[in-house]
């Protein structure tokens, strides 16, 4: 069953900026590997790749509504950071972004009266309560650290272990 044409526009654009946030977070691994943050940089390469499956859930999504996809122009990220806690309040901003992006596709399914939408978008929805909080609490723990190294190095140690997630419910 179609999407009207509308709504899957909002899903075209939902793959975009997931894309998008995948490479903006490819590029923050960038800065933790230049400062030797192993693991702040293998945290980010994760993430990185769990956007990556974001943007093929909605696009597998997509095509099984029979709509097109079509991919949009994705905007360099940004590159300049100072530190650490730059990068996470970076992090977090563009988590509320893809939050507001996701309830407004939520609304604009409801608009459309397109229940289909609606279990995949709830997944999402919790989703990114998730990925909020999991960041908030990164940045909290950044603020504890303040300018001790040694607490720093702890943090990245703690947050190398993390593991690529199975993304289930995909
Ligand atoms: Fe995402
Ligand atoms: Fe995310």
């Amino acid at each position: 069953m179609r999407m009207p044409q509308p709504l899957a526009d909002a899903f075209n654009h939902q793959i975009t900026l997931e894309l998008e946030s995948s490479q903006a977070y490819l590029q923050m691994a960038a800065f933790f590997e230049a400062k030797s943050l192993k693991g702040m940089a293998a945290w980010m390469r994760v993430q990185s790749e769990e956007e990556r499956l974001h943007a093929v859930k909605f696009f597998d999504y997509v095509l099984d509504r029979g709509n097109h996809v079509r991919i949009g122009s994705i905007e360099a990220p940004a590159a300049d950071f100072d530190t650490p806690m730059a990068v996470f309040r970076a992090a977090l901003s563009q988590e509320q972004r893809v939050s507001e992006s996701i309830a407004s596709l939520y609304k604009s399914a409801s608009d459309a009266a397109d229940a289909a939408s609606f279990p995949l978008l709830q997944w999402f929805l919790e989703e990114q309560i998730e990925e909020e909080a999991t960041v908030s609490e990164i940045i909290d723990q950044l603020e504890f650290i303040g300018s001790d190294g040694g607490a720093l190095l702890l943090l990245d140690r703690e947050l190398g272990t993390r593991t690529a997630t199975t993304n289930e419910g995909a």
